[in-house]
């Protein structure tokens, strides 16, 4: 049998702290399954550029595109704030994203029973969340060109061609056809011409291949508000790189942290699987960071890119589990710390 071979990159703040417990249970898991593993862990972001290196040294890079997938924690240091693009740890990522051609990111957020009273919102209005966020991943205001500073002006570039809308598109009508069957495109298209040629590939592709799924068009401020007031509404939400960061951090309230978000990144190649969140460096080094988002980011590469989805959804009734015997990290309202939920959850596999 083929060994997995998963490069881990912990990157900054709370990225090595959640990431630790992602790999403890891609190890468990894999044991349990009797599968061979092997992680490498390579620098990336600002944990490199402190070495002297860039962002996404090149060694790092040439791993990850050969791997099965790649685990990554979060990048991001308070020290870089305020540097260049080019030498920011933010670039590294942005970089892998795009060696690993992952122009799909995405971002499930669901409410959680045992969770309901985290949320600052209202129970009957998050009660039965359930959504997937399919941002665009590889292109928009992102990576358009030109870009720059010149003097008191300051321009990026927001653009996508056809091909770059259809592929993401395509994943989100495929989506939907396992889930319920509706697709929300979000854009912002009453004043960007972005925005009109997205959504006429989206209606195009819908007309021609997806007519059996239900699609429509939404504003992204109206959607930004119907988010906060009804998100019960939406099935599968595809956006653009730049709202759809936007739409899932607001998100994430409603099941009552950003530390539960995860997300899985796919293109053609290995897959990328990283919490929706940053490096937190409010609460950075103190071992209190939810691993849950790293945890169930695992789950997301065992349904994807590994091909083993009994395993996918162990580890997701693994998190329903101790969430649901009110295990808690601090920004949940509890005690425990990101390696105690971390072995809340191996127990819980212990027992599958
Ligand atoms: P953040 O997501 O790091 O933090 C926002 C808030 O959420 C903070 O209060 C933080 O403590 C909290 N939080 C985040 N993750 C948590 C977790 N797992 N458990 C408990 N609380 C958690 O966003 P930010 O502060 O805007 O960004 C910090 C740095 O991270 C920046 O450098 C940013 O560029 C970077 N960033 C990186 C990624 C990534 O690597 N994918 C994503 C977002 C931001
Ligand atoms: C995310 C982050 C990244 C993004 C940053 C760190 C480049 O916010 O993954 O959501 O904007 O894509
Ligand atoms: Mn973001």
């Amino acid at each position: 049998m083929t060994t997995i071979k998963v490069v881990s990159l912990p990157g900054d703040g709370i990225g090595p702290e959640v990431n630790g417990q992602a790999v403890r249970v891609l190890e468990l898991v894999c044991k349990s399954a009797g599968r061979n593993l092997e992680v490498v862990e390579l620098p990336m972001g600002g944990v490199a550029l402190d070495a002297g290196d860039k962002a996404l040294p090149d060694a790092t890079r040439a791993a990850c595109v050969k791997a099965d997938a790649v685990l990554l924690g979060a990048v991001g240091l308070p020290k870089y704030d305020g540097v260049p693009g080019e030498r920011r740890p933010e670039k590294g990522l942005l970089d892998l994203r795009a060696a690993l051609g992952v122009y799909a990111n995405l971002r499930p957020v669901r409410s959680i029973p045992a969770l309901i009273d985290s949320s600052p919102l209202k129970k009957d209005i998050v009660d039965g969340t359930d959504m997937l966020v399919v941002r665009e991943l590889l292109s928009g205001v992102y990576f358009g060109e030109p870009r720059g500073i010149e003097g008191s002006y300051a321009f990026n570039t927001m653009g996508y061609h056809e091909h770059e809308v259809e592929r993401v598109a395509r994943i989100a009508f495929e989506a939907a056809r396992k889930r319920r069957g509706l697709v929300t495109s979000v854009d912002k298209a009453n004043v960007l011409e972005v925005s009109q040629l997205w959504r006429r590939v989206v209606k195009q592709l819908h007309e021609a291949e997806y007519s059996d799924v239900k699609l429509e068009h939404q504003y992204v401020d109206s959607a930004a508000m119907d988010l906060i007031r009804n998100p019960k509404r939406f099935d599968v939400v595809v956006t653009s790189n730049l709202f759809g960061d936007i739409l899932t951090d607001a998100a994430a309230v409603l099941p009552g942290s950003i530390g539960l978000l995860a997300s899985a990144s796919l293109g053609d190649g290995p897959g990328l699987f990283e919490p929706i969140h940053g490096s937190a460096p409010d609460i950075a080094g103190q071992g209190i960071a939810n691993p849950l988002g790293a945890i169930g980011s695992v789950a997301w590469m065992f349904n994807t890119s590994l091909g083993m989805p009994e395993q996918g959804a162990m580890v997701e009734k693994a998190i329903d589990e101790v969430l649901s015997q009110g295990h808690r990290t601090r920004d949940l309202g509890g005690n425990l710390s990101t390696s105690e939920m971390g072995d809340a959850i191996c127990q819980a596999l212990g027992r599958q």
